[in-house]
């Protein structure tokens, strides 16, 4: 059983994911401008990995029978200066994602919602992983600076994400 403040707090959660779906959807349309397509790509399946989260608090919710609520999505950017700027600010908001996640996680315990500690649990290893992975194509990118040559292969390599 989900108390209100549990609720409201993971509808909360719900619309931040649908959120950054539609950030990466945007970071891939303006990569794919840019004619960065393995960036492109990578950022779409992003947006897709996005909405899975959202899909997983909705079917978790619906499970305890909680009242799913999906409200307006606030405006997301639409321009990067570069290719590196728009993964560095994917990391930031994944930064902002994961204390989201934390401050659930406390709220779980302070209601005594012990199956939705225990769910939330996943999400906290996907922030891990999630900000693992941003800062390593961050870095790489960092180390080659400039060049575009070594740039064009590490978006092929982007453009091998599944
Ligand atoms: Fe759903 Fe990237 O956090």
């Amino acid at each position: 059983m989900i108390g209100s403040k549990m609720s409201s707090a993971l509808n909360a959660q719900i619309n931040a994911e649908t959120w950054s779906a539609f950030l990466y959807l945007s970071m891939s349309m303006a990569a794919a401008e840019m004619c960065w397509r393995g960036a492109a790509h990578w950022f779409r399946k992003q947006y897709e990995e996005e909405m899975q989260h959202a899909f997983k608090i909705i079917d978790y919710m619906e499970d305890q029978s909680a009242h799913v609520e999906l409200r307006p999505i606030r405006e997301f950017p639409t321009a990067w200066e570069s290719l590196v700027r728009m993964f560095e600010e994917a990391l930031e908001h994944e930064k902002r994602v994961t204390n989201m996640i934390h401050n659930l996680c406390e709220l779980a315990t302070a209601e005594h919602d012990h199956a939705t500690a225990v769910f939330l649990h996943w999400f906290v290893s996907e922030q891990v992983e999630e900000e693992e992975t941003i800062t390593a194509i961050i870095e790489r990118m960092r180390l080659v600076g400039d060049d575009y040559t070594a740039l064009f292969f590490q978006d092929v390599e982007l453009s091998e994400r599944i």
